[in-house]
């Protein structure tokens, strides 16, 4: 009888009543040979390392957060999406919700993203172009315009200016009649991975922890269904970490943003649920699946261990993946699509709970329509046509990935020690660790690159000569002047008394020390821009000027 016999009686128990809420998509999971698929394999198994395994669904997580993973539920299929204008990006997201993606995920223009208006000089040329452009809550409500706010859960991947664009959302789903507490999404709200890799940061590291732990207050008690951070390691991996660093200085900063809200008073297990992670997926296959469950099991431990969470939803840890962009090549654009099938499925036998799919011309541009359809048929085609969704964490066992997973959990630990001994994460970026090691390594890869050790196909490699040129996404270079006029136009019919007034007790808010949501949120309803109120801001704050 196996010895963990007891364990595992209590766990199906579990596992039965979870799915009270989410039932198994089938009654039975079967091959194409009728051959039954069990929920989990290697229980049976004397040998199974249960201490360090665990079960599905329960501590350390390594085999994955849920007991019935996508047998019961899918990952999100959320697509990275945004450019031009509010209404041009709302165009793409109801297509595709239509093809079938199952979460928003919102990009953003840079000035959106530094916190400048569109009419900013320092907007110049790049409104509208990596992103979509949003100057104020009537550009918001463009963008999400007929979009059920209590039905779809929204990612935006913002940080320097997140409390901003967190109240932009929460107002126009109030004008939905949706209530804060019904919303859900994430906002990505994580800077120090902006001040490592990513660089769209204004305030310093101070101020900034100030809003983030701000953030995580004001959604304890207001919005609670919403993810009020995405620690970021695909930024960190797209500046040319590899995956050991990847995970470690993520871990590090999650670390230093648990501990930046104990020291504001928060209750470890008032925010920790709702901190999220998300991850990048590379080439190398069976490292990324080591990657992500060595990822649930490090997480784990530290919030039950040492920071003594004792809920189990403050120990799971919750990722999106979005594959490797900086894995594309210009080159034989169509490669592209294998590459990322073959990065989505390591994502996926990792565990993910979301997930985004590159297209094959984002190394020439943002996708078109046609592309961003052919990203998400990759996912849906590994979801409902391959089988690895029909039982949970299938890779388990194998020799290799759990030595891998064991030797990934041993490195980031490595790591984490030389970062504690600098001081911790905020420390290590500001003495620029971070961003040495992630140099250090980019350059030796690009190196291996050039010398053709590292073979990229089709581009350093099976190169073709006179290749068909795909047809490409142009932005509207126009979309500047017609921000312009949309904001001119706005300054003329809003009350402008009733934005001074607004803005002047957002100034003293930032003076003080209390939460400045509420300010933010009343400056968003009164129509002030991300502009005046990062402004604002700044004046109160500084800027970061870089390490
Ligand atoms: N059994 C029981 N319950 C289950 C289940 C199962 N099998 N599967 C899912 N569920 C439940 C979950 O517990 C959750 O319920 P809860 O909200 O009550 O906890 C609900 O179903 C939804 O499931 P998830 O939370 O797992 O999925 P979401 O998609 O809602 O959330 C996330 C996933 C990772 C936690 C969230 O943070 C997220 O969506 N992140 C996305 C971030 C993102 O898209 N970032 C893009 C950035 S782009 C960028 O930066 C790159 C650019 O710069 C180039």
């Amino acid at each position: 009888m196996n010895k963990h016999h007891d364990r595992i009686k209590k766990w199906k128990l579990a596992t039965e009543k979870g799915m009270q809420r989410f039932p198994e998509r089938k009654e039975t999971f079967t091959t194409s040979s009728e051959l039954t698929v069990d929920r989990l394999y290697g229980l049976e198994d004397e040998r199974y390392p249960m201490e360090k395994l665990g079960l599905p669904g329960e501590y350390p997580f390594t085999r994955g957060i849920q007991p019935t993973m996508y047998r019961a539920r899918y990952w999100t299929m959320r697509q990275y999406a945004g450019f031009g204008s509010a209404e041009e990006t709302n165009k793409r997201f109801r297509y595709l919700l239509e093809q079938g993606q199952t979460g928003l995920s919102v990009a953003f223009d840079l000035p959106t993203q530094i916190g400048y208006d569109s009419d900013h000089v320092m907007a110049k040329g790049e409104v509208g172009k990596v992103g979509v452009a949003i100057d104020s809550l009537e550009d918001m409500e463009a963008l999400l315009r007929g979009i059920p706010l209590d039905q779809v859960s929204t990612s935006m991947t913002i940080n320097a200016p997140a409390a901003v664009l967190l109240a932009m959302y929460i107002v126009v789903a109030q004008k939905q009649g949706v209530a804060s507490h019904l919303i859900s999404g994430t906002i990505q709200n994580d800077i120090l991975k902006e001040y490592i890799a990513r660089g769209t940061y204004i305030f310093p590291p101070q101020p900034s922890m100030r809003l983030i732990t701000d953030i995580f207050a004001y959604c304890k008690e207001h919005v609670p269904k919403w993810n009020t951070i995405s620690i970021s390691g695909y930024h960190i991996r797209e500046a040319g970490a590899n995956a050991l660093q990847e995970l470690a200085f993520t871990i590090a900063n999650g670390m230093a943003y648990v501990e930046a809200a104990l020291a504001v008073g928060l209750e470890i297990d008032d925010f920790a649920p709702r901190l999220a992670f998300f991850f990048n997926a590379h080439n190398q296959f069976f490292e990324e699946v080591a990657k992500f469950r060595a990822a649930r099991r490090i997480w784990a431990k530290l919030m039950k261990e040492k920071y003594k969470a004792q809920n189990p939803k403050s120990w799971q840890l919750r990722f999106h993946t979005q594959t490797g962009g900086s894995t594309l090549t210009a080159q034989q654009p169509d490669n592209n699509i294998v590459r990322v099938t073959l990065q989505a499925l390591s994502a996926v036998m990792g565990g993910t709970q979301s997930l985004h799919t590159n297209s094959r011309d984002e190394a020439l541009a943002l996708p078109t329509e046609d592309s961003a359809r052919i990203a998400l048929r990759t996912q849906q085609i590994i979801a409902h046509e391959s089988g690895v969704a029909d039982t949970v964490d299938p890779l388990a066992g194998s020799f290799y990935v759990e030595q891998l997973t064991d030797e990934m959990e041993q490195g980031v630990a490595n790591y984490l020690d030389k970062i504690e001994a600098l001081g911790g994460a905020v420390a290590a970026v500001e003495q620029g660790y971070m961003q040495r090691e992630i140099h250090h390594t980019s350059y030796e890869t690009q190196k291996a690159i050039e010398r053709g050790e590292e073979v990229i196909v089709g581009m350093n490699s099976f190169k073709m000569e006179n290749e068909p040129q795909p047809e490409l996404l142009r932005v509207d270079p126009s979309l500047g002047e017609k921000q312009k006029e949309k904001l001119a136009a706005l300054r003329n019919t809003r009350d402008q008394n009733r934005v001074s007034a607004q803005l002047e007790a957002l100034q003293r808010g930032a003076q003080g020390t209390d939460n400045l949501m509420p300010l933010i949120i009343a400056c968003v309803e009164s129509y002030c821009t991300i502009g005046e109120i990062c402004g604002v801001l700044r004046q109160e704050f500084g800027e970061f000027t870089g390490v």
